[in-house]
């Protein structure tokens, strides 16, 4: 087996740059080293190398066949040293980097308001959303790969690091000319007969509804399953019957009145969003001042609320 090569960046340093002015007077005066130590640098090169990198003939210094070799490898290395220090510094500024960020579908609602917001501030970052249901998501957050996530209930079967930022209020939604719509105080079994129109398997949204209805002891007769929050509001609007959905996806739905809400006892759900990531997950600056961001604008928006 051969001796692995050992030499330092600094011989490095100090080769490139005799070579390059092929003097090792002018190499020290660049390097602010007395010129024996120049030699040294390089006589130590040669000796891990093995070979002459450079030869004396009358007053002139060459390089020799190794030394052109080596010095195309030195400036690869030294190159790819600068570029290495450049993305490590890029990656401390705040102010720039990438930021993948994974939201469950109903956040995509306002995520994309979140995400303009930040991104006037800081322009340079890069920012990628990725929308997905709660189990996609999940699946993606136990393989660390978004910087952070948006989420409802966050699992208890996966280390995370997640804190609440803003409500989430689910609301039983109905078409305009639903025969309940003034009624006040609806008890949830009353319900009996209407069809449900139902999130697909997966979904956070399904998971609390679920959790609402058998803290009720309340079953359907009919549900329909469709994937996604849109499709579902269409279909509420066209009299399929009745969905639980998040307040964020039909806010815009409810003040131009062609959804309404159902004033069922024991809603709105309250649940809350969160923002996570794996514990132990070192936060980029620029993650990190995300959450603080995503922190501070929840805790902005439920001052509105209050007031
Ligand atoms: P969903 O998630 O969009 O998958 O329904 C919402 C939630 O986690 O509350």
């Amino acid at each position: 087996m051969r001796a692995p090569l050992h030499i330092t960046i600094r011989q490095l340093e100090v080769f490139e740059s005799v070579a390059r002015q092929l003097s090792y007077t002018r190499a020290a005066e660049t390097l602010h080293l007395t010129q024996p130590a120049v030699s040294m640098q390089v006589k130590q090169l040669e000796e891990s190398i093995g070979l002459p990198l450079f030869e004396q003939i009358g007053k002139k210094i060459f390089l020799t066949a190794a030394g052109e070799l080596m010095l195309g490898h030195a400036i690869t290395i030294q190159e790819h040293l600068k570029a290495a220090k450049e993305e490590m510094d890029e990656l401390k500024g705040v102010d720039s980097g990438r930021l993948l960020i994974g939201v469950v579908s109903t956040v995509n609602y306002f995520a994309a308001r979140l995400l303009a917001s930040f991104s006037r501030e800081y322009p340079k970052v890069e920012l990628k959303l990725d929308v997905t249901n709660r189990e996609t998501l999940l699946r993606k957050l136990e393989l660390n790969e978004p910087d952070l996530v948006l989420m409802g209930q966050p699992p208890n079967n996966l280390d995370v690091n997640a804190a609440d930022f803003m409500d989430n209020p689910l609301l039983v939604v109905a078409a305009p000319d639903h025969p309940l719509v003034k009624t006040e105080k609806i008890p949830l079994n009353s319900l009996i007969n209407e069809t449900f129109v139902i999130r697909e398997k997966g979904s956070g949204t399904r998971l609390a509804m679920e959790r609402f209805f058998a803290d009720y002891d309340f079953k359907p007769r009919s549900t329909v399953e469709m994937a996604g929050n849109e499709v579902i509001k269409q279909a509420i609007e066209v009299g399929l019957g009745l969905s639980v959905l998040s307040e964020h996806t039909v806010d815009l739905e409810l003040s131009a009145s062609r959804l309404i809400k159902l004033d069922v006892i024991g809603t709105p759900i309250i649940r809350r969003w969160y923002i996570a990531h794996r514990t132990g997950k070192r936060l980029t600056p620029t993650a990190a001042s995300f959450k603080q961001f995503v922190l501070d604008e929840g805790a902005r928006q439920s001052r509105k609320s209050r007031n």
